[in-house]
């Protein structure tokens, strides 16, 4: 199929940025979106220009490292796909396909569509963790959970970082990712004993790295590849005031 790409260039954090037209051809139903994007640069290697740069890891809809705004929407048209899972039989031949960065003050552009997503790190660094003694591993039946809290647990774990709920909320919240870690070790046995000062820290250092507040439109549960729930936004509200009235 033939495509008509339009893509946003910026040389750097400080350079101007603008959308440049890249009609692409022979572009196979069976690509993926990231395989697309290795054929288009391709042809500006063999034309001498700059490659375009965009983040990807695994290509596996695992590590969260790609992701792109896709005519206006994160990872693109389908529900609980990432970029690098999204394929052109998504589209359709003669198909205008606007790609842009994720777009957030707490996400500076690097160069074209990559962005830094340290901000994610840092909030983590905060109190997204166990502290453990080293040593052998405990015996693994040691601490009994139930199977329910498991799977909710998991449901939370299951968050990839890849940043789509911060791309797609109009406030350009963290508080999908930052709940779904803190509601991940809340929910567990083994979380709970540094449950009060984690939720404060990793709160307060969501809000420092400049991400906005949630003001409930659940859009980033919308767009999440991963359909984290917007119930552990709740239970990030309801631990963090817990926390400050037992301090
Ligand atoms: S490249 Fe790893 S999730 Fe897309």
């Amino acid at each position: 199929m033939k495509l008509n790409l339009k893509i946003w260039r910026q040389d750097s954090f400080e350079a101007k940025g603008a959308m440049v037209n890249y009609p692409l051809d022979d572009v196979s139903e069976h690509m993926s979106f990231l395989e697309m994007m290795d054929l288009l640069n391709e042809t500006l290697v063999q034309k001498g220009e700059r490659v375009i740069e965009f983040d990807h890891d695994c290509r596996e809809g695992i590590c969260g490292q790609c992701g792109m705004m896709i005519n206006g929407r994160a990872h693109g048209p389908l529900a609980n796909t990432t970029t690098c899972q999204l394929h052109m039989r998504s589209f359709k031949d003669g198909d205008t396909i606007y790609i842009e960065p994720f777009r957030a003050t707490a996400f500076p552009i690097i160069r074209d569509l990559k962005v830094d997503r340290k901000g994610f790190d840092h909030i983590i660094q905060a109190g997204g963790f166990i502290t453990v003694s080293t040593g052998q591993p405990p015996e693994a039946d040691s601490i009994l959970i139930s199977h329910k809290t498991a799977e909710a647990a998991f449901d939370a774990a299951a968050c990839i970082g890849c940043g789509a709920c911060v791309a797609t909320c109009k406030n350009s919240s963290a508080a999908l990712f930052t709940s779904a870690k803190i509601s991940h070790l809340a929910l567990l046995p083994q979380g709970k004993l540094e449950a009060a000062d984690r939720v404060i820290n990793m709160v307060d250092q969501m809000d420092a790295e400049g991400f906005g507040h949630c003001s409930n439109t659940e859009a980033c549960e919308v767009e999440c590849p991963q359909a984290i729930s917007v119930l552990h936004i709740a239970r990030m509200n309801y631990e963090y005031n817990k926390a400050l009235l037992l301090k």
